[in-house]
């Protein structure tokens, strides 16, 4: 017995195109059945056709076969379970410290919206979507920044990986010297039902508007907005050289302060990781 076959997944394409191309000059929305990589792609074409390249596109891969995450990790998905897309778009920000913090704030805000008091989804500096509190945390979605210059211009790829559906595969070991990854989240135990295409069509128009608006204040207006979500507070945290200290929230630049026994650390670089030591008191905080 063959599995049946799975039924095609509607895009909502054309309402996204819809809510983004009025704010958006130039915007379409794309839809690939496989791709090695959004991000990979985008990067391709900017350099293959340089600033012709450049108008906004939201382009969406059903499957990933070399997805990439940050510092040189993979990022595994499979058809259904995982959305994947990136945003590519022409951006001139005066500074670009904390654009992956607005891209998660602005995610984690279109799937739970309001302003709950203990929000389900957080943020762990500098790009990673939590669900979950201290006694289960698991990683729902994963952005990755990359900037490219031709001449004047800047482009910007943004990539969002969401763990919708719980996945089947088993993880990838951790790379040699590299703390285990935490275990993928999905999307469906709290918004039970919800599919890629509808995850999608809820991140999407929010997702543009938050870069836009980054693009004109940096990443100040959000500073208040990712404290409410972060989940790195008050916790004691490791960073990747050995340091250990607790952490203390983000400044206006989006820059990670970590209280250490050599006083206040501001960590600026995305090259850094950082983790939170279980607390030798808190028994139930799961290792990551
Ligand atoms: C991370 O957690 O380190 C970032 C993961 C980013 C994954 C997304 S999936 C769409 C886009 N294409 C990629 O190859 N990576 C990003």
């Amino acid at each position: 017995m063959y599995p049946p076959p799975a039924a095609p997944i509607r895009w909502p394409a054309e309402a996204i195109w819809e809510a983004v191309a009025p704010v958006l000059p130039g915007f379409t929305v794309e839809v690939l059945p496989q791709l090695d990589s959004t991000n990979t792609e985008l990067m391709r074409r900017f350099r293959a056709a340089g600033p012709d390249a450049c108008a906004p596109v939201l382009l969406v891969a059903e499957q990933q076969t070399a997805g990439r995450g940050r510092m040189g990790r993979s990022w595994q998905s499979s058809v259904g379970d995982s959305l994947t897309f990136s945003l590519g778009l022409p951006l001139k920000p005066a500074d670009w410290s904390g654009l992956s913090l607005a891209v998660g704030i602005s995610i984690a805000e279109s799937l739970e919206p309001g302003n709950p008091a203990a929000p389900a989804i957080r943020l762990k500096w500098p790009n990673d979507l939590w669900l979950g509190n201290t006694s289960g945390e698991s990683k729902l979605a994963g952005v990755l920044v990359e900037t490219a210059n031709w001449g004047e211009q800047r482009y910007v790829v943004i990539g969002v990986g969401i763990n919708v559906r719980p996945m089947a595969q088993p993880l990838t070991p951790a790379g040699a010297g590299q703390p285990p990854a935490l275990a993928p989240g999905a999307l469906q135990t709290l918004l039970p039902g919800i599919d890629v295409a509808q995850t999608l069509l809820r991140v999407a128009a929010p997702l543009v508007q938050a870069v836009q608006a980054f693009g004109l204040f940096g990443f100040a207006p959000f500073q208040a907005r990712y404290a409410a979500r972060d989940a790195l507070a008050g916790r004691a945290v490791q960073l990747s050289d050995g340091t250990q200290g607790v952490a203390h929230g983000v400044g206006e630049n989006g820059a990670l302060l970590v209280h250490t026994a050599a006083g206040m650390k501001e960590i600026t670089s995305s090259e850094v990781s950082v983790r939170p030591v279980t607390p030798p008191t808190a028994g139930s905080a799961r290792p990551c």
